[in-house]
C-alpha cells in the first residue's frame, strides 16, 4: 500500500527505514512522504484538466492542517479550501494569495462572517439567512452557497453531508431566493458548491451529482440572472484503505465530471466557471503513516490484546466511525500468523485501533505501522487522558525532517492558571 515500500527486506518511506524512523523519532509518530502528497495532487490536476481546462484545485486545510503539508500543496498550485477563520489564518501562514481561499464555514458567528471578508477569501455561505448577517461587514469578492442538491453518499453514516438528514447546505426550494438576494444586494460575482459526502469509491456518482448541481446551476442562471465564475464540486474523493478495496478510478471521474461541466457550459447560459474541487482525503491519506510501539501483550480467555502506544487520543477514526485502518509490523517478517485486537493506553473501552485483525506473530517492542494515517489523523488527536500529542516527521527522498514535535506535559498545562487562593 502507498507509501509504504520494501527497501533491502524492511519496510521504508519515502527512501527511509521505518525502525529507524520509530528509533530516532519516537512513537507515537505519523510520518508523511512528501512525494506522495506531490503525486496525489499532480494525479488530481491531470484528471480534470485534460477534461476541462478551466480548472482550480483547492485543498482542504482541515484533514491535515500541517503547515509544512499545506506548503507542500501550495506550491503544487493549490488554493485552500478553509472551513473556520484559524484554517483562513493558517493557509495565509502557508502563503496561499488571497484569491486562492475558500471560506467555507457552516452556522457562522459575526466574528467569522466579519474575518471571512476582511480575508478576501471567497465566502460560501451554508444557509440564505447567513447573507443579510454577512453584509453588515461588507460585500465578499466572491460569493457563493452550499447547495445541498438532495441526495449525498459517504463510506460511513457519519460521512454523508447531503440529503435530508444533514445540517448543511441550502435546499433546493430556497436557493433561488438566496442568489437573488445576494444580487439585489450588489454581490456582482458568484460561484456555486456543494460537499455531499466523504470518501466514495464509485467514480459514477461524481458526474451524476455533478448533473443535479448544473441543473439547479441553470436554473438560477436563467431566472436570476447572473452566470457563475466557479462551480465547486466539493471534495469526498474516496481512497482503499482496505487491501481488497479498488482505488477510486480519478481519470474515469474526471472524464465524467468534465464532460458534464463541457455540456452545460457549451449552452450558453450560465458562463464559463472553473471547474472547483476540494479534496482533503484524496491528497493527504494515504501520504502518511502512523508508527507506534507494542509496550505489552494481554492474553485473555477470548483475546490477545497487542497493547501499544497508538491509541483513539492519537488516531480518533477506528473509535469514531468504526474505521479500518490497515496495520503492518515492521521488522523480519514473521510467517506465523495469529488473530489479535491492537489497542492503546485510553481507559476506555472504545480504545480499539484494529479488532480480530489475522497479523504476523507481534512481539513487546515491535513497531507496528498504521496506513492511510495523513487524512483526519493528527488533526482529530486528542490529549485525552493527558497524553501529549504526537510528533509529525516529513520525509522526502532519504531525508526525515520534524514537521511538529512531540508535545510534553508542559504543552498540556500551557494555557491552564491556578487562582492564587487554590495554591496554598
Ligand atoms: N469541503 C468541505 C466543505 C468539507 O466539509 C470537506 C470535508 C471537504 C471539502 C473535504 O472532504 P474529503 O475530500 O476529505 O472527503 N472526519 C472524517 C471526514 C470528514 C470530512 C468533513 N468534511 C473522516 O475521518 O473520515
Amino acid at each position: 500500500m502507498p507509501p509504504l515500500k520494501s527497501l533491502d527486506g524492511q519496510l521504508s518511506i519515502g527512501g527511509c527505514n521505518i525502525q529507524k524512523i520509530a528509533a530516532s523519532f519516537g512513537t507515537p509518530t505519523f510520518v508523511t512522504d512528501e512525494q506522495r502528497i506531490r503525486e496525489n495532487c499532480r494525479r488530481l490536476v491531470a484528471a480534470f484538466e485534460r477534461n476541462y481546462p478551466k480548472f482550480r484545485l483547492n485543498y482542504a486545510v482541515k484533514a491535515n492542517n500541517n503547515l509544512a503539508i499545506l506548503n507542500v500543496v501550495r506550491q503544487e498550485g493549490a488554493g485552500a479550501d478553509c472551513s473556520c477563520v484559524e484554517e483562513l489564518e493558517l493557509a495565509r501562514l502557508a502563503g496561499f494569495a488571497s484569491d486562492r481561499l475558500l471560506y467555507s464555514g457552516n452556522y457562522n458567528s459575526d466574528y467569522e462572517l466579519a474575518q471571512g471578508i476582511s480575508s478576501g477569501a471567497a465566502v460560501n455561505l451554508d444557509d440564505v439567512e447567513l447573507l443579510p448577517r454577512l453584509l453588515k461587514f461588507g460585500q465578499p469578492e466572491i460569493l457563493s452557497f452550499r447547495i445541498n442538491p438532495g441526495v449525498g453518499e459517504g463510506q460511513y453514516p457519519g460521512l454523508v453531508f447531503g440529503g435530508e438528514n444533514t445540517k448543511f447546505g441550502v435546499e433546493e426550494s430556497r436557493i433561488e431566493d438566496a442568489y437573488t438576494r445576494a444580487k439585489a444586494s450588489g454581490i456582482k460575482r458568484f460561484g456555486i458548491h456543494m460537499m455531499t459526502g466523504s470518501n466514495v469509491l464509485n467514480p459514477d456518482y461524481f458526474p451524476s451529482v455533478t448533473r443535479k448541481l448544473f441543473e439547479i446551476a441553470e436554473r438560477i442562471a436563467t431566472k436570476v440572472g447572473l452566470t457563475f465564475e466557479f462551480v465547486d464540486i466539493g471534495g469526498g474523493f474516496g481512497v482503499p484503505y482496505e487491501a481488497d478495496e479498488h482505488s477510486l478510478d480519478i481519470d474515469s471521474l474526471g472524464a465524467g465530471v468534465g464532460s458534464v461541466f463541457r455540456e452545460f457550459v457549451e449552452k450558453e447560459t450560465i458562463g464559463e466557471p472553473y471547474l472547483m474541487i476540494e479534496p482533503g482525503r484524496f491528497i493527504a491519506c494515504d501520504s502518511t503513516v502512523l508508527l507506534g510501539r507494542v509496550h505489552h501483550i494481554k492474553i485473555t480467555s477470548k483475546r490477545k490484546f497487542i497493547g501499544t502506544d497508538v491509541g483513539m487520543n492519537t488516531i480518533l477514526r477506528p473509535a469514531l466511525y468504526g474505521a479500518y485502518h490497515h496495520v503492518y509490523v515492521a521488522g523480519e517478517p514473521n510467517t506465523t500468523e495469529e488473530v489479535v485486537t491492537i489497542t492503546g493506553q485510553v481507559c476506555e473501552n472504545t480504545d480499539i485501533l484494529a479488532k480480530d485483525r489475522t497479523l504476523p506473530r507481534i512481539n513487546i517492542g515491535d513497531v507496528i505501522v498504521v496506513m492511510n494515517a495523513g487524512a483526519y489523523g493528527f488533526c482529530m488527536s486528542s490529549q485525552y487522558n493527558s497524553r501529549p500529542r504526537a510528533a509529525e516527521v516529513l520525509v522526502n527522498q532519504g531525508q526525515a525532517e520534524i514537521i511538529r514535535d512531540r508535545e510534553t506535559v508542559t504543552d498540556l498545562i500551557s494555557r491552564q492558571r491556578i487562582p492564587v487562593r487554590l495554591q496554598k
